[in-house]
């Protein structure tokens, strides 16, 4: 099936090996509204009206969740019936009774382990391990190597940094931030960027704050 992957950034290269790596979709061409490259990969990059006429299905390669977020509503401001799949590297290890709904993203080395369930648009980075009966919610990202024990939940556009551990049970709510390394060890709630060993509440955010500069 033919496929348009959506950003022309680093994010959206190492999606594109991820389908490449596992077989039933050929990559027809990226998109990006906001760039002047006419190639990418060696693939045409178009704007949205012209990507459509090719194929209404693809996956969005934006790393910052919630502009990931913005750019699902507009397409489908302009089509409600663009299809968006799952991109899942050949080499990232999900349970077949695990829960994977349509625009997730995980990568290479991944780890998504029985009953976890990763809702739309949300992205497994390379080497994360998501145990048992984890919630991700939408847009949410778990970013290279992070750790959540079993029962972990995840609010919407929540980003876990690289390398963090979240121990069994715990909940982080929506819009949060855990910083790199960070040893979460107690619950976090809306709006706030937390990090160390303990993790403790640094500052508030707001959804739109960059967390990726
Ligand atoms: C949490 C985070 C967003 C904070 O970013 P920031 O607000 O720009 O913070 P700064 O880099 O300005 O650092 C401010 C201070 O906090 C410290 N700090 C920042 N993140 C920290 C962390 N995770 N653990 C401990 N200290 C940290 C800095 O050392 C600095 O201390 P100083 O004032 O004594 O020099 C950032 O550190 C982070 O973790 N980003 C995500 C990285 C990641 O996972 N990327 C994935 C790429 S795929």
């Amino acid at each position: 099936m033919d496929v348009f992957i959506y950003g022309t950034g680093g994010h959206a290269a190492v999606i594109y090996d991820n389908i490449v790596s596992s077989n039933g979709y050929s990559v027809v061409c990226f998109v990006d509204d906001n760039s002047d490259k006419e190639t990418y990969l060696g693939l045409p990059v178009h704007k949205t009206p012209e990507a459509l006429k090719l194929t209404k299905t693809g996956v969005i390669a934006i790393g910052v969740n919630h502009i990931r977020e913005k750019v699902v509503q507009e397409l489908l401001a302009i089509n409600a019936n663009i299809n968006f799949i799952s991109a899942i590297h050949a080499n990232a290890v999900v349970s077949e009774r695990a829960i994977i709904k349509p625009g997730v993203v995980i990568m290479a080395g991944a780890v998504v382990n029985a009953n976890a369930t990763i809702d739309e648009h949300a992205v497994i980075n390379t080497g994360a391990i998501v145990e048992h009966d984890c919630q991700i919610s939408s847009y949410a990202s778990i970013a290279p190597g992070a750790v959540l024990g079993g029962n972990v939940s995840i609010g919407e556009r929540s980003f876990i940094s690289m390398g963090t551990q979240l121990k069994q049970g715990i909940q982080i709510k929506n819009d949060t931030v855990i910083g790199m390394g960070s040893i979460v060890t107690s619950n976090f709630e809306d709006h706030v960027t937390a990090y160390g060993q303990p993790c403790k509440v640094v500052n508030n955010r707001k959804k739109e704050d960059s967390y990726l500069a």
